[in-house]
């Protein structure tokens, strides 16, 4: 048997390869570490994977590739689950799925693995993918099997000659790619407790933050941000530019109750500074180039899409569908948005497009109103109908 591992370098994955040899009777383990921009050095993991014994220890930098088909997508689509938290780890999920099933086709694996725990969302989004995308692979977890606490996991890889630094190991469990962390656990699980300023790495607190705004303009093509202050940049520095500035500005925390598909409610601490700034200035864009009834229409596509994502059926039909019409929907959706960052708000201050619907001598209260106000009378008559009927049959 031979199996394709997702592979983070980290104590409960690693661990995963002496398991899967000994206690699943796998013969040939390949770990795959996905890079995603998560500014971690991937090589001393690739020598991390060998030590511990694997055939081949692959490593696919799919920064751009989550970037641009996932984050954007996900930005178009305005995609906030329970209105909030932006899936910044959801939206990775899919991917790293797709990077194991082509590893696992090409070098003729059996089964693909995680090492995630039987309690999270995560675990739902790696097999329900891999199942989408290949329904004949078989997916291994064994850390949803184990039993083990994290010492006894380092024990476990221990026996089996494996070392562990022994850096004092964060007391949460944090996930990391470039659009953002998630940090949960530790003194976090309980909902009363304001999250310490260690959790936080991509934000500053608001006491270190500039005492002057930061005036920035987004330009967006498509429903896509292509760049910033007017200049073009590809969508890998565009977010990496934009976490930062953001960020400096102390934009971009969540502190948040979510529920979980599996049931169970969960705390996390979410910092993702350009992914909530971004969203914000493409709704705003598409409140002026898109028409009343498709915006309308399009928030209840938003919120079916953010649950899908969250609920890890990002290759399905449904989704395919409402990926159809948010497509048709962003065509014109161009333009530029001005933001000011200040203490912890990213205000948007103007907005204009070329494709702009919004038409000032309509709008205006001034001299040059074009609008026909004897129109309305007529129109409120008919309008009004209904109520009126309903109304004297009342009285
Ligand atoms: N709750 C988030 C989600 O479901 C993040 C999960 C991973 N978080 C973590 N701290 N390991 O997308
Ligand atoms: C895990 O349990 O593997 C992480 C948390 C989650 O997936 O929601």
């Amino acid at each position: 048997e031979r199996v394709v591992l997702a592979y983070s370098g980290g104590v409960d994955t690693t661990v995963c390869i002496p398991y899967l040899k000994n206690e699943f009777g796998v013969k040939e383990v390949i770990t795959l570490a996905a890079d995603l921009g998560q500014g971690e050095e991937l090589g001393p993991i690739q020598e991390k994977a060998l030590a511990a014994g694997v055939m081949e220890s692959l490593v696919e930098d799919l920064t751009e590739t989550f970037i641009t088909d996932y984050a954007f997508p996900a930005i178009q689509a305005n995609a906030l689950y329970e209105n909030r938290y932006p899936l910044s780890t959801a939206l990775a999920r899919p991917l790293i799925a797709k990077a194991l099933v082509a590893a696992a086709e090409k070098y003729g694996a059996d089964a693909v693995a995680h090492g995630c725990t039987g309690k999270g969302n995560d675990q739902v989004r790696f097999d329900v993918a891999i199942a989408g995308l290949n329904p004949n692979l078989k997916v291994l977890a064994p850390a949803r099997e184990w039993g083990m606490s994290r010492e006894e996991a380092i024990a476990y890889g221990e026996k089996f000659g494996l070392t562990f630094p022994v850096k004092k190991s964060s007391p949460y469990s944090i996930d990391r790619n470039l659009l953002g962390r998630s940090v949960e656990a530790g003194i976090l699980e309980n909902p009363w407790t304001e999250p310490p300023e260690e959790v936080y790495a991509l934000t500053k607190a608001i006491k270190d933050t500039p005492d002057e705004p930061e005036y920035i303009e987004i330009n967006f093509e498509a429903g896509i941000p292509v760049g910033l202050n007017g200049n073009s940049l590809d969508p890998v520095e565009l977010i990496t530019q934009l976490n930062t500035l953001a960020g400096t500005h102390g934009i971009g925390r969540l502190d948040m109750i979510e529920n979980r598909l599996v049931g169970i409610k969960s705390r996390e601490i979410y910092e993702t500074p350009a992914l909530l700034v971004l969203i914000a200035a493409h709704r705003d864009l598409e409140s002026l180039t898109l028409n009343a009834n498709v915006t309308q229409y399009k928030r209840g596509i938003e919120q079916t899409y953010s649950e899908l994502v969250y609920n890890g059926l990002w290759f399905s039909p449904l989704k395919a569908a409402l990926d159809a019409f948010i497509q048709q929907t962003q065509a014109r959706v161009a333009g530029t948005i001005r933001l000011k960052l200040f203490k912890g708000n990213a205000t948007i201050v103007g907005r204009t497009s070329p494709n702009a619907l919004y038409t000032e001598e309509l709008a205006t209260y001034g001299a040059d109103d074009k609008f026909d106000h004897k129109a309305a009378e007529g129109f409120i008559y008919v309008w009004g109908l209904p109520t009126r009927i309903w109304s004297e049959k009342l009285r």
